[in-house]
C-alpha cells in the first residue's frame, strides 16, 4: 500500500474584533452578493448579532432575507427545509448567525441550492454517497455566536439522518465559508453551560486534531481530487491545534465563570478558531466518532441552557464525556504527544513514564471538565451498560473519523471505551 505524502493547509479568510459584525454589510459587497439568505435558529431571531447582521447588510443595499427555521442539532429534514427556501430565493450570497447548527445548515442549503442533486449524493459514505462537489459554491460569511464548533473555519456540515439515528455529515472543502466574523459581541449572551459544551468541543477538537493519526500513515489518495479534507495530524495543523490547547485550557474556567469577562470570552473565542483551522485540516477521530450516537441515542436528559422541554446531548457535551477513555486507548499511539498535550493544558509531566502518559491527559481534561459543570459520565446522561452495543453500532459508520484513530479500533474495543465513559469519578 502506498502511503500519502502531501498535505494541505486550508481555510477560512478570518476577521477577529469587537463590533467587526457591522462590516458584513461591506464584505458582502466585495465578494460582489445582492441578494442574500441570513440563516439562523428562532432562539436568535430577535438577538442583538442578527439585528447587527440584518442592519448592516440593509445600510448597503443589500436584499437580506432571514430565514430562521434551524434546528439546533439539524437533521436531514431541517436541512432539507432550509434547501428548499435557499433554491426558491435563488440568493447570490449565503450568511450564517448562530452556533455550529446554524453554519452548518448554511452550508447545506448553499451546496444544494448551487450544485442540485439528490439529498445523499453528497452525504458521507456508507450512509450517503460521497461524491465530490462538482466546483465552488456562493461566497458564504459565518458570524459565529458560541464559541465552539470551529465551523466558520471548515467544509463539514453535521446533522441526524432520522431514518438511521445515525449523525453523519457532508465533507468538502467547497463548503468552507469565505469568511468568519469572530466578534466578541457575539458571544455576550450564551448561557452558561452553552458556553461550557462549546468550550470544550473546541477544547476536544484540538486535542483529537493533536493525537489523529498522521496523514503520512494515511493510504495514499488515487487523485489529488479524493484527497479528505481530514487528513491527519500535519505539521501546519499542529501548530494551530496546540495554541488553542494552551488557550483554552488557560481561560474556559474564567470564560464560563464570568461571562462579563470581555478578554476572556474573547480569547475562547479566538481559540475556536484556531482550534478549527487545526482539526479542518487535520480532523477528529474517536472522541467525535462515539459522540453522535450519544447524541442521536439520548432519551430524557435535558440540559440547563438549551431549548427547554426537548431531550439534547448536546454535541460538546457527548464529546468531552468519551474523551478521557479515547485518551487513555490513544496513550501508547504516541506517549510523547499526549505529553505535550497534557503539557499545554500547564500539566507538569517531569519525571511521568511513557505508560502513564493517556491517563495524565485524561486526567487534565476530567479537572477541567469537573469546573465547568460537566455531568459525570455518560451514566449522567441516561445510560447504561444496556446501551452499549448500539452505541457501538452507531459509531461503526463513522469511518471518517474513527480511521484517524491512532490506534485501530473495532466493536470491542468501542465497547470497552463507552464502558469506560459511564462513569468518569
Ligand atoms: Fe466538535
Amino acid at each position: 500500500m502506498q502511503l500519502e505524502n502531501a498535505f494541505t493547509m486550508d481555510t477560512s479568510s478570518i476577521k477577529y474584533g469587537t463590533g467587526v459584525t457591522r462590516e458584513i454589510g461591506f464584505d458582502l459587497e466585495e465578494f460582489g452578493c445582492r441578494r442574500v439568505m441570513v440563516v439562523t435558529d428562532p432562539g436568535l431571531t430577535k438577538s442583538q448579532p442578527v439585528g447587527v447582521t440584518m442592519e448592516a447588510l440593509r445600510e448597503r443595499g443589500i436584499d437580506a432575507v432571514l430565514y430562521d427555521r434551524v434546528q439546533i442539532e439539524p437533521t436531514d429534514r431541517s436541512f432539507r427545509e432550509a434547501i428548499d427556501f435557499a433554491r426558491e430565493g435563488r440568493f447570490d450570497g449565503y450568511v450564517a448567525v448562530g452556533g455550529g447548527s446554524s453554519m452548518d445548515t448554511c452550508k447545506a442549503a448553499n451546496l444544494y441550492a448551487t450544485w442540485p442533486a439528490d439529498f445523499l449524493t453528497y452525504v458521507n459514505p456508507p450512509i450517503g454517497m460521497g461524491r465530490p462537489v462538482p466546483g465552488p459554491l456562493k461566497p458564504m460569511i459565518a458570524v459565529p455566536t458560541t464559541a465552539g464548533t470551529g465551523s466558520e473555519t471548515t467544509g463539514v456540515a453535521i446533522f441526524d439522518f432520522l431514518e438511521m439515528g445515525a449523525k453523519t455529515g457532508i465533507a468538502s472543502r467547497a463548503l468552507r465559508p469565505l469568511r468568519g466574523i469572530i466578534d466578541p459581541e457575539n458571544t455576550r449572551t450564551m448561557p452558561r453551560m452553552v458556553a461550557a459544551c462549546t468550550g470544550l468541543d473546541q477544547l476536544t477538537h484540538a486535542l483529537e486534531s493533536l493525537t489523529a493519526l498522521p496523514y503520512h500513515r494515511r493510504p495514499a489518495a488515487d487523485h489529488p481530487r479524493l484527497r479528505p479534507a481530514y487528513q491527519g495530524a500535519n505539521p501546519i495543523s499542529d501548530v494551530w491545534a496546540a495554541r488553542a490547547v494552551e488557550m483554552i485550557a488557560r481561560r474556559l474556567v474564567r470564560a464560563v465563570e464570568h461571562p462579563e469577562d470581555d478578554e476572556a470570552r474573547g480569547e475562547v473565542l479566538l481559540a475556536a478558531t484556531y482550534a478549527g483551522i487545526g482539526f479542518g485540516n487535520a480532523g477528529v477521530h474517536l472522541a467525535h466518532g462515539m459522540s453522535y450516537p450519544v447524541s442521536g441515542l439520548v432519551r430524557g436528559y435535558v440540559p440547563e441552557g438549551y431549548p427547554p422541554g426537548r431531550p439534547l446531548v448536546p454535541h460538546g457535551m457527548a464529546v468531552s464525556l468519551n474523551a478521557p477513555a479515547v485518551f487513555r486507548f490513544t496513550g501508547p499511539a504516541d506517549p510523547e504527544r499526549h505529553l505535550a498535550c497534557a503539557r499545554l493544558m500547564g500539566c507538569d509531566t517531569t519525571g511521568a513514564r511513557r505508560e502513564e502518559a493517556g491517563e495524565i491527559l485524561a486526567q487534565a481534561l476530567v479537572a477541567i471538565m469537573r469546573r465547568v459543570g460537566m455531568p459525570n459520565g455518560l451514566a449522567a446522561v441516561g445510560f447504561g451498560p444496556e446501551d452499549v452495543d448500539r452505541l457501538v453500532e452507531g459509531t461503526l459508520p463513522q469511518h471518517r473519523v474513527t480511521k484517524l484513530s491512532p490506534r485501530p479500533v473495532g466493536a470491542e474495543e468501542l465497547k470497552q471505551l463507552f464502558l469506560e465513559s459511564m462513569r468518569l469519578w
